[in-house]
């Protein structure tokens, strides 16, 4: 099969992780390599790598790195060291449960190590990094099969190959679906970081996969003129009920769509579903700078003006009309569909 996808937020090289800078995208195509785990978080932090996958892959990578640095540094001592790396990459971002699921995934796997860790611990992060693109592709499959009949969707944030390992998760559904004849495609800016508007776009244009772009006040009136069918976003966290949390104003589209007939559909790996969280009133929402929001001018000292900017939401999940993961479909989510089908 012939994919559109060719861009990759991360590489790993002899030197350290290559990370696209995606704060400076669409004006400026940079990439900076991070050789530690204080600078793979970072990276995370600053919103240099950004989507819930991506932050994951990072993040093993980022332990692999600093395995290999405790390990020079104190054959015999590595592990403690490397615990105080971990903590300093779980601290990096709280939303996205890719981040301590990977961590996770690497914590196991020290746990059966002898010897230098690095061989093994860097082979892992490569295997989540592969296995995060295999089940992107085989999600956008199933999620197209969901679109039977459709000529138009609208996507929020950015879920595309900048977002994950590669191709995307809601994104790889709308690659997918474009390539069976879903041409409508409509992406919103994603106020206030601009995902949509600087990512989405950029990422789509790079594809030459046609798109249009929407101010995210646009949407309900894009709904009302009957031109998309479903809404397809991705997840940063699933609580175990089908609640999800993902970029702020997921919610508002969900409600729109609930009003106006169109169905709703959320993408995301197994990786992204927290069964330690019961519902999405448990799920903690980050909270950023009002800087990332406020106009220079009320930023001076002796503004009166502050801004209020949770960069997440969560949709509940009867607002939901299907989960699609790499295990399968969940229509209706619940607990009950949830645990039959993911787990
Ligand atoms: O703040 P960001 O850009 O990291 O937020 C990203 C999102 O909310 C995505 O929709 C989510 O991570 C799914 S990405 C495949």
């Amino acid at each position: 099969m012939t994919y559109q996808d060719t861009v990759r937020p991360l590489h790993w090289t002899e030197s350290g992780l290559e990370v696209l800078d995606q704060r400076l995208l669409p004006d400026q195509i940079s990439y900076e390599v991070f050789d530690s785990a204080a600078g793979v978080a970072e990276a995370i932090r600053s919103m240099r790598v950004r989507g819930a996958p991506a932050i994951g892959i990072a993040a093993a990578y980022g332990v692999a790195l600093a395995a290999k640095s405790r390990y020079q540094a104190a054959p015999a001592r590595w592990r403690e060291g490397l615990e105080q790396d971990m903590t300093i990459l779980a601290a990096a971002r709280p939303t996205a449960v890719n981040l301590f699921w990977a961590l996770e995934r690497m914590k196991e796997a020290m746990a059966r190590i002898s010897g230098n860790p690095y061989p093994k611990l860097l082979s892992l992060a490569r295997q989540i990094h592969a296995d995060d693109l295999a089940a992107n592709r085989s999600m956008g499959e199933m999620g197209a099969d969901l679109l039977e009949g459709s000529s138009g969707v609208l996507t929020h944030c950015n879920t595309g190959s900048l977002a994950t390992g590669g191709y995307g998760t809601a994104l790889g559904v709308v690659r997918s679906a474009y390539r069976r004849g879903v041409t409508n495609i409509y992406a919103g800016e994603t106020r206030p970081w601009l995902q949509g508007a600087r990512l989405t776009a950029w990422e789509l244009n790079q594809d030459r996969i046609h798109a249009t772009l929407i101010a995210d006040s646009a949407a309900a009136w894009l709904m009302k003129s009957g031109a998309v069918q479903w809404v397809i976003v991705g997840a940063d966290r699933i609580a175990a009920n089908g609640d999800a949390a993902n970029k702020i104003g997921t919610y508002a589209l969900a409600v729109l769509a609930r009003q106006h007939g169109v169905r709703f559909m959320v993408v995301a790996p197994t990786s992204t579903i927290d069964w330690h969280t019961p519902t999405g009133e448990d799920i903690t929402i980050e909270q950023r700078a009002p800087g990332e929001l406020l106009p220079d001018c009320y930023q001076a000292h002796d503004s009166v003006i502050t801004a209020w900017n949770p960069v997440f939401d969560v949709t509940p999940a009867h607002l939901i009309d299907a989960i699609v993961t790499e295990r399968g479909v969940v229509l209706n989510p619940s607990l009950e569909m949830m645990q039959a089908i993911c787990k």
